[in-house]
């Protein structure tokens, strides 16, 4: 398989942390207290934790290379009361047995993707410019959106557009997007957003473009985000001390139900 070469440079990392207070008034950071923020992005509730108390630290992951360096950045003014690691959220209570850290007081993770992935083209997560057909969040490892869509069958296509994007004409989706490939046709995101067009006409629904819920499906699927959940859920109890305290902010329906379920 060829990729097309794409050489815009990524823009500075930008997003706009969302809940801050109703994390900080749910976790109530306090003096002696480790903290977990799961998903760091560029940092923005690890620094209000830190911020609201002194006395805490927080121990920050997230599996995205560029959010790995924009926090450690922005954070480095709390100098040894923060740590970054880089890696997935699942593997949170390897990286604190490694540290010496038991259980932890508070844990905040903010699912789904930051504006810095939609925005860098290059990660091909967005059909707003051009870029490859990528989304992953950890570029080290995984398939990524073509490799993804040239594996799966016809009928597995559709099922991922339908289960992780909830787009009802999923099949007809799932037809043009293989026909493209096909025709060799499907080397960029707005391949795929024409493919996508194709399939369902060119009309907002709902106020959004018509490819949003393929390409949320897609990303979905690429990073296998539901998983990634389920597993993170299966080790929080474990990291957390008695009285510990648990927030987390879900933005697609999947995640939530799995999230409600688990707590
Ligand atoms: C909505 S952003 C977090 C933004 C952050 N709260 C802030 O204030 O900047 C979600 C982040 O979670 C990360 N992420 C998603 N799935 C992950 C996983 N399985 N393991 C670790 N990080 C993950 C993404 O790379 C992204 O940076």
């Amino acid at each position: 398989m060829t990729m097309p070469a794409f050489t815009i440079e990524p823009p500075t990392y930008a997003h706009t942390t969302v809940m801050v207070e109703q994390v900080v008034g749910a976790l109530q950071p306090g003096v002696g207290g480790i903290y977990v923020d799961a998903t760091v992005g560029g940092g923005g509730h690890s620094a209000a934790l830190l911020e609201a108390c002194r006395g805490a630290r927080v121990v920050a992951f997230d599996r995205d290379t560029d959010a790995v360096a924009a926090a450690r950045e922005r954070l480095s003014a709390f100098a040894e009361r923060v740590q970054v690691i880089q890696s997935e959220f699942a593997d949170i209570e390897r990286h604190l047995d490694d540290l010496g850290i038991t259980a932890v007081d508070g844990l905040v993770a903010d699912l789904g993707v930051s504006s810095h992935q939609l925005d860098d083209s290059t990660r091909g997560m967005s059909f707003r410019a051009e870029g490859p057909l990528d989304m992953r969040m950890d570029l080290s490892q995984g398939r990524t959106a073509r490799e993804l869509i040239e594996q799966l069958s016809q009928e597995e296509l559709a099922s991922v557009i339908y289960q992780y994007g909830e787009e009802r004409r999923s099949r007809r989706v799932a037809r043009c997007v293989k026909q493209a490939l096909r025709n060799n046709e499907l080397r960029t995101t707005l391949d795929l957003r024409r493919a996508v067009v194709r399939a369902v006409g060119p009309h907002r629904v709902g106020g959004i473009d018509p490819a949003t819920r393929t390409f949320q499906a897609l990303r979905i699927a690429v990073n296998e985000e539901l998983k990634a959940v389920a597993a993170f859920l299966r080790v929080v109890h474990g990291c957390l001390s008695p009285g510990g305290r648990v927030a987390i902010l879900t933005f697609h329906s999947g995640g939530d139900r799995r999230v409600k379920k688990a707590f």
